[in-house]
């Protein structure tokens, strides 16, 4: 089948179906690369890079070389008209007239969202503040679906700054899909957003358990683990013993540990960088030599500070090389397969991850805005065309997940536009976690940021606004 002219935007773009097939298209692609050389012949790939970066931008371009096409590249913001303060759907526009497909990294969650949004062309997400990196997420998969073959039943242990690092964003979501165990050993005060962990219980269904839950003591233990996902499918001792020690159950070993660097750009004030910096979780020979290393593949998406020491580098488990040399393979069927160079087949009766669940969009103009600074609907060059949008994943207690970066809000006022018999004086407002609030149909919700701007609205507080 033909996926040309999709974006990837998120690692939720593509289904688990779709990641096998382009996988072995990139097996394809590592055994014959010069055989490549015509497949996009012709085609123009444009890499907009406003942020640093060494493999992803250098191994999108190897293998847009590889397939016979061309690039254009814009690296530094300062160089572009963004600098004069030209939005990003305009220069989405415009560079979407000039390539048939964009690769874009910027520092503004949601940034890549608007760039699909406008560009008309393919667009790929190579890093969006925070929020997710979805082709590191392919190389991931795909080194440790080379070494293990499988990813369902593996346990994964993320470590470091799961906070603001993007990488495991998009992986966490792609493990959860694939029926992997997850543990989750994140550095002081860089645990894993709450949104996503919410997202992983609803979205995903597995069960989420904190080490306390489970009497798991971090300071005796084999290392610094905060909680862990189990997938609903695997029937698993720890889910059916909840009260075991988690320590025997890891006897069985970690098959990868995933490390990250503090991601220190991102971090929002000095003081939170300095505390983070100075206890910052290192992997080194001595931890990996615990039994329940012994066969596991330490990897990074790189780049690597000093949270994983060098003296790694000859040992056999580690993958992170291996993991940056996949790039190409991996982004050459990529790029083949949107640019319709190559079809694939999905077997769609296997394909275990299509969305189930259809949220209702709220895109009202109203004075509700994502609660994220970082989030591209709050920059100020944006603001003229990015109107806020959010799908309404809960009703019991009112829930808005921004459509650009994904950060969660919880109003706490909406109106029905349907107000009783069309009558203005009975334009009412009410608490949203009231019984009758949750009967307003989604296309009928109107929601307030604060009840200042229901009763601007000349909306008056019904008898189910708390007091
Ligand atoms: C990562 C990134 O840019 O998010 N690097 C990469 O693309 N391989 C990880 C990082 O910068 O820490």
């Amino acid at each position: 089948m033909s996926l040309a002219n999709r974006s990837l935007v998120t690692i939720d773009d593509l289904s688990n179906g779709e990641i096998e097939a382009l996988f072995s298209l990139a097996d394809e692609m590592a055994d014959s690369p010069n055989k490549q050389a015509v497949l996009c012949q012709g085609k123009i790939m444009a890499s907009l890079f406003f942020e640093p970066s060494t493999r992803t931008r250098l191994s999108f371009e190897t293998a847009m070389l590889r397939l016979g096409g061309q690039v254009i590249t814009a690296v530094d913001v300062g160089a572009t008209s963004l600098a004069k303060g030209e939005s990003i759907a305009d220069m989405a526009k415009v560079v979407g007239s000039y390539a048939d497909l964009i690769v874009v990294r910027h520092p503004w969650e949601g940034a890549a969202r608007v760039v699909a949004d406008y560009a008309g062309v393919p667009v790929i997400n190579a890093g969006d503040g925070s929020h997710e990196h979805p082709t590191q997420t392919l190389c991931d998969l795909y080194t440790i679906r080379k070494e293990r073959q499988t990813i369902k039943g593996l346990r994964i242990a993320l470590w470091g700054d799961l906070k603001h690092g993007r990488t495991v964003h998009s992986l966490i979501y792609a493990l959860a899909r694939f029926g992997a165990t997850i543990l989750f050993c994140s550095g002081s005060g860089l645990d894993m957003p709450e949104h996503v962990l919410r997202r992983l219980g609803t979205e995903y269904k597995g069960e989420l358990k904190s080490c306390k839950e489970l009497n798991y003591e971090t300071e005796k233990s084999l290392f610094p683990l905060d909680a862990i996902y189990l997938t609903p499918s695997s029937p698993h001792q720890l889910a059916m013993l909840p009260d075991i020690n988690v320590q025997v159950e890891l006897k069985a070993g970690v098959d990868a540990l995933y490390v990250t660097r503090l991601q220190k750009e991102r971090q929002t004030s000095t003081v939170e960088e300095g505390k983070s910096e100075k206890s910052y979780p290192v992997v080194d020979k001595k931890l990996l030599k615990g039994k329940v290393f012994e066969k596991t593949l330490v990897m990074h998406p790189l780049p690597r500070v000093d949270e994983l020491t060098h003296e790694m580098d000859a040992d056999p488990r580690s993958m992170y090389f291996k993991q940056a040399a996949y790039g190409v393979p991996v982004r050459m069927a990529l790029l083949a397969i949107l640019l319709g160079a190559k079809e694939v087949t999905v077997d769609r009766d296997k394909d275990s991850f299509i969305r189930e669940i259809d949220y209702p969009v709220y895109k009202r103009d109203s004075g509700v805005k994502c609660s994220n600074r970082n989030c591209v609907s709050n920059q100020e060059t944006e603001v003229r065309y990015i109107k806020p949008e959010f799908r309404i994943v809960s009703r019991q207690l009112l829930t808005l997940r921004c459509i650009y970066c994904d950060h969660e809000l919880y109003p706490h006022y909406v109106a029905s536009s349907e107000w009783h018999e069309g009558r203005l004086e009975n334009k009412r407002y009410h608490s949203a976690d009231s019984r009758f609030a949750r009967k307003i149909r989604p296309e009928n919700l109107i929601i307030f940021a604060s009840e200042n701007e229901a009763q601007a609205k000349r909306f008056k507080p019904s008898s189910y606004v708390k007091q």
